[in-house]
């Protein structure tokens, strides 16, 4: 499969995924999911409010549990919350994340070389998580105490979360998912404000791209899907 970027920054120029040559001012959703990757390197100015009220809307899109619709969505902007939330995911990175980076080999998908990239990048982001100029900060609320956050309700936020990194990305804005911080739930949350019962679940920083929108490289999907049982291989992929 060739993938590799031919040029430029923002939401400019083209790259070729698939060997296909995609234009990324394309609103082609395929083409969009092909170069929504996780954009850490951000400016901080400021992203018109329009442009977050779209992603939002496009995140509210997504299918829920029930269609109970118990998400919350915090858009931060504040500095002193922010920079309160950044020491515990930076703290995060230096005690817990980065040593895990610096012993791990790189992904399926990834090279050596690719893989370093990425965990300067990952530095960079947590340097300056807090510049980001908007933060969307994506909650659920729990009602029943009895009932702790588990995968169920995280697949009531996450669809939506990806749904705002596929607007983020279809209006030429860098974003990333990020959950480090749940390294230090209690703390974080409480930096946030949140109330009693009401729990984050992923803090996407958003702002104009400093680097360049490349393709998504995640390996052969003959090495994740099988036909009826796993390890049993499917002629019908590529
Ligand atoms: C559940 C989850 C948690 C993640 N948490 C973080 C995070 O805390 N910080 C971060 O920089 N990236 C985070 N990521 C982004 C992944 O590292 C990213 O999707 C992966 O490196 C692929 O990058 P790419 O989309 O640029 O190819 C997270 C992604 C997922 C799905």
């Amino acid at each position: 499969m060739g993938m590799r970027r031919v040029c430029c920054g923002g939401n400019k120029g083209k790259v070729i995924v698939a060997d296909k040559q995609i234009d990324l001012s394309s609103e082609n959703l395929f083409d969009i999911l092909g170069t929504t990757r996780a954009m850490r390197r951000l400016k901080p100015d400021p992203v018109p409010d329009a442009l977050i009220v779209k992603i939002l809307e496009a995140g509210t899109r997504a299918p829920n549990g029930a269609n109970s619709q118990s998400w919350h969505f915090i858009v931060v902007k504040d500095m002193a919350i922010k920079k309160a939330v950044q020491l515990w995911y930076k703290k995060a990175l230096d005690e817990i994340v980065g040593p895990r980076y610096a012993s791990s080999a790189p992904p399926a998908g990834s090279t050596a070389d690719k893989y370093h990239r990425q965990h300067l990048a990952v530095e960079y982001l947590t340097e300056h998580f807090h510049e980001a100029p908007v933060w969307i900060v994506a909650c659920i609320k729990h009602d029943n105490p009895l009932i702790p956050p588990n995968r169920s309700a995280g697949a009531s936020i996450y669809p939506a979360v990806q749904n705002m990194l596929l607007a983020a990305r279809a209006l030429g804005l860098g974003a990333s998912l990020t959950t480090r911080h749940l390294f230090y739930e209690a703390e974080t949350e409480k930096a946030l404000g949140l109330p009693e019962g009401t729990h984050s679940y992923a803090i996407v920083p958003i702002g104009y791209p400093l680097g360049n929108f490349g393709p998504v490289g995640r390996g052969d999907l003959r090495d994740f899907v099988s036909l009826d049982r796993i390890g049993q291989p499917w002629d019908a992929l590529p």
